[in-house]
């Protein structure tokens, strides 16, 4: 403990860097991934993906109370979208929405942002089924990694996954995030307790720009050279 004390790194702060903001492009084989804050008008779309995709995600998103139908039902958008939005304005989170050729994806969302002598946050992230494997994860994950350290004035951010999420491990090893651990009984997800392995990268691991070490890698390609 520092001469602070704990409450330190939870002070706030009076100014929230690189909030509103629109990441990208960035091409990948799905289409052309960008980044923008999410909006009350995706409550459509947002809906539509997610109660056809009940499967493909509940399995590894955490538990909430509610029916699903009811949580993801077109109505239950602008609360979020409001909540999203009120975090963003204080400075605790960058909640993005993933377009893919301009339409809505997904989402990728910075979470629980301390700053101070801490300066970490979470990552979590969605994408719709119908555009599995087309590399759309690994490029949001890359763009809104390189803000949140070069932009936003974080130092660490953090991801946890299940062990059995293999799409998942493969986006954060792509984006070079790297293992630190395993969270026993970490978060309650469909249902149960489940044990999570921790990732993180910090500004120091950036290098270049880990978009710009997608591309180099032919992962990706910015749009003009499509
Ligand atoms: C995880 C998720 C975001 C990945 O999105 P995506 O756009 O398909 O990701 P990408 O295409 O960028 O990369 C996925 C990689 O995993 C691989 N993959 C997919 N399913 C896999 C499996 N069952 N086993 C091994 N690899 C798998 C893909 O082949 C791809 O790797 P490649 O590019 O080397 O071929 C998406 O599956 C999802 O939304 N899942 C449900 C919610 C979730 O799990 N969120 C993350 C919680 S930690």
């Amino acid at each position: 403990m520092t001469s602070q004390g704990y409450g330190a790194p939870y002070a706030a702060e009076p100014r929230h860097p690189g909030w509103p903001a629109r990441l990208g492009p960035l091409t990948v084989r799905a289409g052309t991934v960008a980044l923008r804050p999410v909006r009350l008008l995706d409550g459509g779309e947002w809906s539509r993906i997610r109660l056809r995709d009940r499967e493909y995600l509940e399995e590894w998103e955490p538990t909430q109370a509610g029916h699903w139908h009811e949580r993801n039902a077109h109505w239950a958008w602008p609360p979020q979208w409001a909540s999203l939005r009120g975090l963003a304005r204080r400075g605790q989170c960058l909640p993005f929405a993933i377009t893919v050729d301009g339409a809505f994806a997904g989402q990728i969302t910075i979470g629980n942002i301390i700053r101070a002598s801490l300066r970490s946050a979470w990552v979590g992230y969605w994408v719709s089924s119908r555009l599995a494997g087309g590399g759309v994860a690994t490029a949001a994950v890359a763009l809104v990694t390189d803000h949140a350290l070069a932009v936003a004035g974080l130092h660490r951010l953090e991801a946890t996954v299940r062990p059995e999420n293999s799409a998942s491990l493969r986006v954060l090893a792509k984006v070079g995030y790297r293992q630190e651990g395993l969270f026993l009984r970490y978060l309650d997800v469909a249902g149960a307790w489940r044990d999570h392995l921790c990732f993180a990268i910090t500004d120091e691991d950036r290098g270049e720009g880990l978009a710009s070490r997608l591309v180099a890698k032919g992962l990706a390609t910015p749009p003009e050279q499509r």
